[in-house]
């Protein structure tokens, strides 16, 4: 089976990539200068010629509060993009996040709670999951797996900008009333080849995120500067998500929403819990 990896430099698509080397699997990934995404034509072209019989669609616009501004762009990379794909009636595995709902305080969400985004980055992985659904009732095989708060070697993401921040810092200032769970990508990955490639479980939603107690922000930074730092951590402010949104305004600007702990009722359990897995991380941090 050939493998089509689009985004392998994010997050997330960095850790399919060295597990799809390590596997050994067959498969392509193009970067983004040798095939720009946002190009329709070449992204036919590409698939044309190239014909795999799976994408892994890593791609997206993530930036959440730039895209209350530059909408277009998180448009063509989320939805339009999902829209060019699916005409070539390839399996696609699609990751959507937490941000599609908003909630109620102390839920577990399962798959078919109804979306509600609070932000446009939330709508525009709304439109695309309802893009993959219609395909998936015309017959077609995909998977739409919605995970939250990822961390992982590479890329900036919420650890390493807090670990960053904590050198210069006595004094950290972050949100204590959103609640999730972290998420390694790592591990992600792993469970999504184990699940949607290797031995693949049907069409649909999916929720993937480690396991473990659910968390704030604030808890989660207390957590890992705890491990890393031990008595020398910055202390932590607890502020509420509108208190963080006057503090950085025009940073910030979009709505997040409160719960984010989503509930995995199809797959058998294999994500770890996520204080182990974030110890893994800082471990593999500290070797670098
Ligand atoms: N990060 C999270 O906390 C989180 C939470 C829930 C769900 N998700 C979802 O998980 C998926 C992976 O997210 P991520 O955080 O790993 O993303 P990311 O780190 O922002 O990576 C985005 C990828 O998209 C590529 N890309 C951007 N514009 C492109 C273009 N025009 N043509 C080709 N490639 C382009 C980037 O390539 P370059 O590096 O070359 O620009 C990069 O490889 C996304 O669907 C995201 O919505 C993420």
């Amino acid at each position: 089976m050939k493998l089509c990896l689009l985004g392998k430099t994010g997050l997330l698509g960095t850790e399919f990539f060295k597990l799809f080397k390590k596997k050994g699997f067959d498969f392509i990934s193009p970067s983004s200068k040798e095939l720009n995404l946002l190009d329709t034509k070449k992204v036919k072209e590409y698939m044309e010629k190239e014909t795999p019989d799976q994408i892994i669609l890593c791609v997206a616009y993530t930036n959440i509060d730039l895209a209350e501004k530059e909408k277009e762009l998180c448009e063509a990379l989320n939805v339009k993009l999902v829209k060019t794909l699916l005409r070539f009636n390839i399996p696609i595995v699609h990751f959507s996040s937490d941000y599609v709902f908003s909630a109620p305080e102390n839920m577990k969400i399962p798959e078919d709670f109804e979306l509600n985004p609070l932000n446009f980055y939330g709508k525009t992985k709304q439109n695309a999951e309802m893009l993959i659904e219609k395909s998936i009732l015309a017959g077609n095989t995909h998977w739409n797996i919605r995970t939250s708060w990822l961390f992982g070697t590479s890329s900036k993401n919420f650890v390493s900008t807090i670990l960053k921040l904590s050198k210069s810092n006595t004094t950290l200032k972050i949100i204590d009333d959103q609640i999730g769970r972290p998420t390694f990508a790592k591990d992600l990955a792993k469970a999504v080849i184990k699940h949607f490639i290797e031995t693949p479980f049907p069409a649909g939603n999916y929720h993937l995120q480690n396991t473990g107690n659910p968390i704030s922000w604030a808890g989660f930074a207390t957590y890992f500067l705890k491990q890393e730092l031990g008595n020398s951590a910055p202390q932590i402010e607890k502020v509420s998500s509108s208190q963080w949104k006057n503090l950085n305004f025009p940073k910030v600007i979009a709505n997040r929403p409160k719960n984010s702990v989503l509930k995995n009722t199809k797959l058998p359990e294999s994500m770890r819990n996520w204080k182990i897995a974030v110890d893994e991380y800082l471990a593999s941090i500290q070797n670098k």
